[in-house]
């Protein structure tokens, strides 16, 4: 039977799978025969690598480092497709997911970081959607802009048309060049090479600790509610918890931030820099979270002068 090979029939219908348990990589012992259950075998010069579950390794007396979770995307790709691995490797690079490519007859595998395996899905997911995330370059700013001025047209708290540049498109620009600015916390979501939602996080405070501060987040009109800006959220959670942070900070409707885990933040004890924001004001404790801060919240900069 022949494959497919059309890369965006093969990207929409991949149907990533994780099997069950952990696989490890690992050398075979030179001049052992082959036994047990290996799921694929390398020969190289140095010597011959096996993929084989973490048990089977542990039964054989095999060593190894690296445990992976095994994805298999399920469309019968030909081997001559071209491009089906690049696009899931960039994807899988974007947010920092090492990313092993295993080609069967039928299908392609990756083994990513076993830690790593509900994200990777998440992203493979998006991607057959044509969605991909990454972080933002400089480059990309003239359209964060224009994508935020379409977002905030309408203004989330009236509900009314925003005359003039939105207040958000202000906060943003100064937010790209202030002290405040983390890379790798101002991400971008892509279909066929357009910017269509973005998010940036910067540093904040509560008392003297760090925090991160999330907003403006913005979706493009047309294309809101389809999961892009949960999955710009998810994202954010995944960085900032990577990166050791204790948590996020925001001011939206709690309708919409409490499905990412946010509760009022004065419930964790940090207080909102205006009392009359109330429960709006929310707060994602993260692991790094330990023993909590305490204080009231201070935005960056460029948020003091809207
Ligand atoms: C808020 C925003 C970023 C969400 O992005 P999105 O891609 O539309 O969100 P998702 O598709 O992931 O989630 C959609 C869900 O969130 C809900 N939602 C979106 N905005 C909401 C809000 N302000 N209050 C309550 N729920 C909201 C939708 O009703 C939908 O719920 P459902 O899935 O139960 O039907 C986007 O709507 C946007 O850009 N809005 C204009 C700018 C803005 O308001 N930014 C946030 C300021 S705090």
């Amino acid at each position: 039977m022949a494959g497919e090979t059309d890369l965006d029939t093969l990207l929409e219908s991949m149907h990533p799978m994780v099997r069950d348990g952990d696989y490890v990589y690992a050398l075979w012992p030179h001049g052992k025969p082959l036994e047990g259950d290996i799921e694929a075998a390398v020969r190289e010069a140095e010597g011959l690598t096996v993929v084989l579950r973490r048990e089977e390794a542990d039964k054989l007396g095999l060593s190894y480092d690296f445990v992976a979770a095994w994805i298999t995307l399920q469309i019968h790709s030909a081997l001559e497709a071209v491009g089906l691995t690049a696009a899931v490797s960039a994807a899988l690079t974007h947010v920092g997911i090492s990313c092993n490519v295993l080609a069967g007859f039928h299908h392609d595998h990756l083994l990513v970081p076993a830690a790593d395996s509900g994200r990777a899905l998440e992203i493979l997911n998006l991607l057959g959607r044509g969605i991909v995330l990454r972080s933002e370059q400089p480059q990309d700013r003239p359209d964060i802009l224009e994508l935020t001025a379409r977002a905030f047209s309408v203004s989330p708290v009236t509900g009314q048309p925003v005359k003039g540049e939105p207040v958000e498109v202000k906060l943003l620009r100064e937010l790209f060049d202030s002290a405040e600015y983390i890379p790798g916390f101002s991400i971008v979501a892509e279909i066929g090479g357009d910017i269509v939602g973005h998010v940036i996080s910067t540093r904040a405070w509560a008392g003297d600790d760090p925090l991160l501060g999330l907003g403006p987040i913005g979706v493009a009109p047309t294309l809101q509610r389809r999961g892009i800006g949960s999955a710009l959220m998810k994202e954010t959670a995944a960085r900032a918890a990577a990166a050791g942070e204790r948590g996020i900070a925001l001011l939206g409707s709690p309708a919409y931030y409490a499905r990412f885990g946010y509760v009022p933040a004065a419930s964790l004890g940090v207080l909102p820099p205006e009392a009359a924001w109330g429960s709006h004001f929310q707060l994602l404790a993260l692991p790094g979270w330990r023993d909590g801060v305490k204080g009231t919240f201070r935005y960056a900069a460029p948020f003091e002068r809207l």
